[in-house]
């Protein structure tokens, strides 16, 4: 037995604390990972659960409303000095607890009562925080709706609360006499606060709000697909939700693949007009992606009926780094062996091949040449400028450049003389040029150095692509072929 677990009874001599089993399962779990965080935990008792927290976080923040146990808890835990004994009523009192990362539930069983713990536990969270909540007696076979019930209803009703791991006693065991958990004794799950987003609906040329989810499109076992009768129907309108150049780019392989599986179908892509409707801005992004795409049959005004946008997909839970175009083909009912060669494709007309090639031959002739990209992402960190990833990312590109001697085709969002790359041999600021032949040009150089950006992205196919990573994971913005750093 845990030398922790030596001094302290075992549920079937004290029901109310935690299993043996249940603490060591906790141990394990905890491990060193959590030695400088806080535990709050709701119900105390004698702190015995509390003792053995306070041997895995900095600090533990203990709550029991009875004098006589919270007295009991204290005396039990005399030699410990990092656990806060509150005598607290903590269905009528304000949760005022700052930086938990925790929280330990085992008071009230009755499923009102740890909805409002949860509730509490949840309204302490930082944005983009992840709360870990441990529930004990999930498996009590209480003639009353539990704490299961509660942790179900939570699920139904929040997307960002998800069970990660049971522990504790098994289903069957006896826990009093004649009484046998019907389930594990314990769970242990988690709450991310991260803004939800908005799934779009697009009917009859109209976009309604439709949710609000902590991820966008379906699991694998949810079992939703783009319903036969619209397949059937062979006229599909791709579209996205996003309005950047890598948004549409890292679609555009979507017509073509469409016409292999369904050679008679018709493909459309929206309009300008049809952009502003939906979203109220106008760009030209699908036209610089989907322009002279001999697999898209029309720019389109107007449609009737249901859009299976970008918010219709297939994601993989413990998976996030899935490029975005195969997570849309799966709910496509495209098969795995249907999605293949996925990367970005453009298809320019012969005019701008020809200005494309007398410009490279302009300015390099017949050398080889990189293409060089820094965006104003460069360097930052959720939009604003961080010095880590500024002196990361300087490192980064001059260990390539340095490495790559060639001359250069180069954008920058401010003055190359501004940024520490001045010393490249430079061919041509692409700035102000077309952003179709920009992507031609791009398409024809040995090596693209850029930060995270769409425009590189789309010509993974045609050059060697890398690019400095800015997003944690990628998700589905991942494009097969980049080399990220
Ligand atoms: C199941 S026991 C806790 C066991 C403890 N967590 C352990 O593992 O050893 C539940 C405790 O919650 C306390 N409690 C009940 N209602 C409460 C309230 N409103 N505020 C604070 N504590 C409360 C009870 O007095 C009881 O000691």
């Amino acid at each position: 037995m845990n030398e922790l677990l030596k001094d302290i009874p075992d549920k079937r001599v004290e029901k109310n604390t935690t299993s043996h089993k249940f603490k060591q399962d906790l141990i394990n779990y905890l491990g060193e990972d959590f030695k400088e965080k806080n535990c709050l935990e709701i119900g105390t008792h004698k702190g015995y659960t509390a003792r053995i927290l306070s041997s895995f976080f900095k600090n533990v923040i203990t709550c029991e409303v009875n004098q006589q146990l919270w007295d009991m808890a204290k005396k039990i835990n005399h030699d410990k000095n990092n656990i806060d004994f509150l005598l607290k009523d903590v269905y009528n009192t304000v949760w005022d607890f700052k930086n938990i990362d925790v929280v330990f539930i085992d008071c009230d069983h009755h499923i009102d009562a740890v909805l409002m713990d949860i509730q509490n536990a949840i309204n302490l969270t930082q944005v983009n925080q992840e709360l870990i909540i441990i529930f004990d007696d999930y498996g009590l076979d209480n003639p009353w709706h539990g704490v299961k019930e509660a942790i179900n209803k939570c699920i139904e009703l929040e997307p960002r609360f998800k069970i990660k791991k049971f522990i504790g006693e098994i289903k069957g065991y006896e826990y009093k006499s004649d009484h046998y958990l019907k389930e594990r004794e314990g769970v242990i799950c988690s709450f991310k606060n991260t803004p939800l987003q908005k799934f779009y609906r697009i009917f009859d040329n109209e976009l309604h709000t439709a949710h609000e989810t902590a991820q966008l499109g379906f699991e694998i076992e949810e079992g939703l697909r783009i319903p036969d009768e619209y397949l059937n129907n062979q006229e599909f309108l791709i579209m996205r939700t996003c309005h950047g150049i890598g948004d549409w780019g890292i679609i555009s392989a979507m017509p073509r693949l469409l016409k292999q599986k369904y050679p008679n179908c018709k493909v459309y892509v929206p309009s300008k007009k049809l952009l502003n409707k939906y979203f109220g801005i106008s760009h030209e992004n699908v036209n610089v992606v989907f322009k002279n795409n001999p697999y898209v049959d029309a720019f389109i005004d107007d449609n009737k009926g249901e859009v299976f946008h970008d918010h219709y997909r297939i994601f993989d839970k413990n998976n996030s780094d899935v490029p975005l175009l195969k997570q849309i083909l799966e709910f496509w009912q495209f098969s795995d062996d249907e999605i293949k060669d996925i990367q970005p494709e453009i298809y320019w007309t012969h005019d701008e091949i020809n200005l494309g090639n007398n410009i490279i031959e302009e300015h390099v002739g017949e050398r080889e040449f990189g293409a060089l990209l820094i965006s104003d992402k460069f360097g930052t960190q959720f939009g604003k400028f961080h010095q880590e990833s500024y002196d990361r990312d300087v490192k980064n590109f001059d260990k390539i450049l340095k490495k790559n001697t060639l001359p250069y085709f180069y954008y920058s969002s401010c003055p190359l003389k501004e940024t520490p790359f001045d010393y490249i041999e430079k061919a041509l600021d692409l700035r102000h040029i077309d952003l179709r032949i920009q992507l031609y040009i791009k398409s024809k150089a040995k090596i693209n150095i850029s930060n995270q950006c769409g425009t590189s992205q789309i010509v993974v196919r045609y050059s060697d692509c890398i690019a400095i990573q800015r997003q944690f994971p990628m998700g589905s913005n991942i494009v097969e072929g980049e080399s990220y750093l």
